[in-house]
């Protein structure tokens, strides 16, 4: 209590100072219209800042800033302006801006990042003549900088709230970093920089920021002091996909980052429509003699770059795990870029390797849309992992699959919205041996032709030979199911091996006079054609048929098949005779659209989305048409999703 009551102090005494001194380090603004429709003259335009600061500067003494700071949502005293700088009267932004006071949402002790983080969101209502230049230019840059020491800073941004070629009013590109990110000395490294819009359809290109006032498309001082902060010989930036490769030449020094992410209509544009800057930090290191030839790795629970809907209100917590790969390899930091009101836990280390981190946030309404979180793990030799970084689409729900539901004999996960394919490749669905855990096979949905997106239905199709007599289960990696809005928000992971579990039917085991069980003469695959008149009752019933005698027009026996054992292909058939009890129709997408054109309406309004033959009878079947599609090498994506399952197993 006592300690809360000095940092009240220390903050009351020094909010309302205009602090000076060389601590800038970086920030990002952006903005959107609140509702992207036109209607009038004006639009409600919410502005979003945030900055990086120095931890330790000017008046503020020990403790600066801590994770008591981010829970109480305290402000960071810097108390200027984010002012107009050209083309002004195009707007009533005001003209003595907008205030740079941040809310904190970061605050970072280790002694190279020395990181405080906040961001604010101002809502104007301006008028859709508004065709302005903002920026926050200030002094000064710190020291320890390879380009740019004790200089200005200037970071601006392009609001243009023209109408666009659809109609639309635009919105600027949202980025994320985290302020420093470490590279060891005289490397070559490849950094992407995130870049992404809720307009999907623009072309997204970066560039350097530029001081050319006279002629950038700003019309202003883009960098201050940091104009090209990284050696300009030896970087080249790639400006479509905003991938810098570049060697730092000098340990224990910092380079500053400058960039300008600006969208273009389409790709034949020749302006964009707005310009948001991206500024922060890399640090260079020298390998220590002791280091882990590994840096340590984020896996997880949720991947890299997962768009995850949250609803405004309900508290959320996500775990990250930290993999590291040395003994005595020590995570001794997670350097964070969050939304206001996420708090942090401190990293545990519940296992050899394992290391873990909580995040707990409650979006509010005033966050509503998209919101940047971004980690790195640092260890005790400075290493640091692949930044991590996830977007929360607030107010949004993710497609999430609900228990299947067995319907005559065979089962369908449900999604609970609209779904696609997911933008990212490492999102498998994966088969396990219920005894041993293996997995015997995984596709990559964000590739594979073997998991099928079409319209509301999502098929897998298989060619794996089950083991009669075994249990199998399945699990799906964050976003199998994707939505359709912005960055495509993901379906939960789903590990729980009880989620979707089948056995094969072990022929042997049984009796051939019990005939009418179902199972599988899995040599018979039937595909349904659109004219039999009884489709809509197997439509409305999950899709799939086990025993039918009448969804289906045709039947193909496929000669190359999995099935192994002897017992498969004689059981059924034989004591059925001739009937067609035991084969397995099977929707193909394109079946199922045809098929069920008006159950598909009905059924996209009650949300029953995800389709999937899901039936251990299905699974059966083998598709020769699609054996021989190409696998592209997945291995580091099922490695990844190995690593995943073992920790899950783990706890
Ligand atoms: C945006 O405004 C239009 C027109 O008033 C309205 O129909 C639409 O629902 C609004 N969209 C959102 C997301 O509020
Ligand atoms: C200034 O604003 C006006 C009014 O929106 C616009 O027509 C003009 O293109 C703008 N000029 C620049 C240089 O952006
Ligand atoms: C970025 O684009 C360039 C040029 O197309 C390509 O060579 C490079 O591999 C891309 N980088 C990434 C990380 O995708
Ligand atoms: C990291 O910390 C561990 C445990 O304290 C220690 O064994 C190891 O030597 C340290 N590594 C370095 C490079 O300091």
């Amino acid at each position: 209590m006592k300690r809360v009551l000095r940092l009240a102090y220390v903050f009351l005494s020094v909010v309302g100072i205009v602090l000076d001194g060389a601590h800038f380090r970086g920030g990002i603004i952006s903005w959107r219209p609140l509702n992207n429709t036109v209607q009038g003259t004006t639009a409600q335009i919410q502005i979003h800042q945030r900055y990086f600061w120095n931890r330790e500067w000017g008046s503020f003494s020990a403790p600066y800033c801590t994770e008591a700071n981010v829970a109480a949502k305290t402000s960071i005293p810097v108390n200027e302006d984010m002012k107009c700088l050209a083309n002004c009267s195009s707007s009533n932004y005001p003209s003595v801006g907008l205030s740079t006071i941040m809310t904190t949402t970061d605050c970072d002790s280790n002694p190279i990042i020395e990181s405080w983080a906040g961001e604010r969101y101002d809502t104007l209502t301006m008028p859709l003549t508004t065709s302005i230049t903002i920026g926050y230019q200030s002094s000064a840059w710190f020291a320890s900088l390879y380009i740019g020491a004790n200089d200005p800073w200037s970071i601006v941004n392009r609001l243009n709230l023209a109408t666009r070629p659809d109609g639309y009013i635009n919105s600027s590109p949202v980025t994320t970093t985290l302020p420093v990110v470490f590279y060891p000395r005289n490397v070559r490294v490849t950094h992407v920089v995130q870049m992404a819009d809720n307009d999907a359809t623009d072309t997204l290109i970066c560039r350097w920021s530029t001081s050319a006032s006279g002629t950038n498309y700003n019309r202003a001082d883009e960098c201050g002091g940091v104009c090209m902060g990284l050696p300009p010989i030896t970087t080249i930036l790639t400006g479509i996909n905003c991938t810098l490769s570049f060697t730092l030449p000098t340990a224990n020094l910092y380079y500053g980052c400058a960039l300008q992410i600006e969208d273009y209509f389409s790709s034949s544009s020749p302006n964009p429509m707005s310009s948001v800057p991206i500024q922060f930090l890399f640090y260079a290191y020298n390998i220590a003699s002791g280091a882990c030839a590994n840096a340590p790795a984020i896996i997880g629970v949720r991947p890299n770059r997962a768009c995850i809907g949250v609803p405004v209100g309900v508290p959320l917590t996500e775990t990250i795990e930290i993999q590291t790969y040395c003994p005595g390899q020590t995570i001794v930091d997670l350097v964070t870029s969050s939304p206001i009101g996420m708090t942090h836990s401190a990293i545990s280390n519940p296992s050899p390797g394992l290391w873990i981190m909580t995040l707990s946030w409650t979006p509010a309404a005033s966050q509503d849309g998209p919101q940047g979180f971004c980690a790195g793990a640092v260890d005790n030799s400075s290493l640091q992992s692949a930044p991590w970084c996830l977007t929360y689409l607030v107010d949004y729900d993710s497609p999430n699959l609900i228990l299947p539901q067995v319907v005559q004999g065979s089962a369908s996960p449900i999604a609970t919205s609209a779904v696609g394919r997911p933008s990212r490749n490492g999102t498998n669905v994966c088969f396990h041996l219920d005894t041993t855990n293996a997995s015997v096979l995984c596709y990559d949905a964000g590739y594979s032709p073997n998991v099928i997106y079409t319209g509301y239905t999502i098929v897998i199709v298989t060619t794996i030979t089950w083991t009669p007599g075994e249990s199998y289960y399945v699990t799906m990696d964050s976003g199998f199911a994707s939505g359709s809005v912005f960055c495509h928000a993901e379906s939960a992971p789903i590990t729980d091996k009880t989620f979707w579990r089948f056995d094969i039917w072990n022929p042997a085991l049984s009796s051939t006079t019990t005939t009418t069980t179902t199972p599988p003469t899995t040599h018979t695959v039937t595909s349904l054609g659109t004219t039999t008149t009884s489709i809509n009752t197997a439509c409305t019933t999950s899709g799939i048929v086990v025993t039918s005698t009448n969804a289906s027009t045709t039947t193909t026996t496929v000669t190359t098949t999995p099935p192994t054992t002897a017992g498969p292909t004689t059981a059924g058939p034989t004591t059925t005779g001739a009937t067609t009890e035991s084969t397995i129709p099977v929707f193909y997408p394109a079946d199922f659209e045809s098929a069920c054109k008006q159950p598909v309406a009905i059924m996209s309004a009650v949300t029953m989305v995800a389709f999937m033959p899901v039936h251990a009878l299905a699974m059966y079947a083998a598709f020769t048409k699609f054996s021989n599609m190409f696998k592209p090498s997945n291995t580091a994506a099922k490695a990844r999703h190995q690593q995943r399952m073992k920790n899950i197993l783990r706890r």
